[in-house]
């Protein structure tokens, strides 16, 4: 297993926490590289619907996690409902988090770019995919909070849906993430809690630069000196 010794942010959270665009600004910040890990389930979930297998079944989800285009990371299709739901069950399995490993730890040891360090968002970065972190933010939201945000999102991708829906399915993601026997959706005990229900964008990004700042500065001057 690679040491991780470049700089990382782990940002994980709860579905529409904002935890995704949170990651990204901090990146931009720092100038580091970024990974929303999500997209590597999402991409799983898409490989297995596209060809015709069942996300819950342990060989499909596997092919599906083997075979994923990361062409594709950017591609509007990831982001659908059903694509979303899918990837809850793909990443579900234990033989598709293992398949995920090592290029999510690949990442975080040696960022693109050649830079210092990186920024993942997800579930389980700062509990199981970098514990030794340099910084660790849980993000989260209310949920009639999160489920406006997603349901927002959709419309602008041309997907209506009723609000209700919207909270049950995002109620019913955040009771699998967190209860599955593998890494589960949980705050790592030396995260920073960060509740974005009441703020905008740039007031969650000023709170998440304060909490992780002092931490990042402090690694990079270490870095500077050694
Ligand atoms: O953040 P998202 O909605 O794109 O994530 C899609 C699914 O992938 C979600 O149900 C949880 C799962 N996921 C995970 O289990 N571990 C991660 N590190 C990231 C996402």
């Amino acid at each position: 297993m690679n040491k991780v010794s470049s700089i990382v942010i782990a940002v994980d959270g709860t579905a529409a926490s904002g935890k995704g665009t949170l990651a990204k600004k901090l990146a931009a910040h720092f100038g580091f590289a970024h990974l929303d890990s999500g997209a590597l389930y999402r991409l799983a979930a898409f490989s297995v619907l596209e060809s015709g297998g069942d996300p819950s079944n342990e060989a499909d989800a596997l092919r599906g996690a083997q075979t994923m285009d990361f062409n594709l990371a950017g591609d509007p299709r990831i982001r659908t409902d059903i694509v979303g739901k899918a990837a809850s069950y793909v990443a579900a399995i234990p033989a598709v988090r293992s398949a995920l490993f090592d290029f999510q730890k690949n990442f975080l040891a040696s960022p693109p770019g050649g830079g210092p360090g990186a920024v993942m968002d997800g579930r389980d970065i700062g509990t199981v995919i970098c514990p030794s972190a340099t910084a660790k933010l849980y993000v989260d939201a209310r949920l009639e909070t999160r489920a406006r945000r997603r349901w927002a999102e959709l419309k602008a991708m041309g997907i209506r849906r009723a609000e209700q829906d919207v909270v049950a399915e995002l109620g019913a993601r955040d009771e699998a993430d967190k209860n599955r026997p593998i890494s589960p959706l949980k705050q790592a005990p030396d995260a920073d809690l960060l509740d974005t229900s009441d703020l905008g964008i740039d007031a969650a990004f000023a709170a998440a630069l304060a909490l992780v700042s002092p931490k990042v500065e402090g690694a990079l001057k270490d870095r500077h000196r050694g």
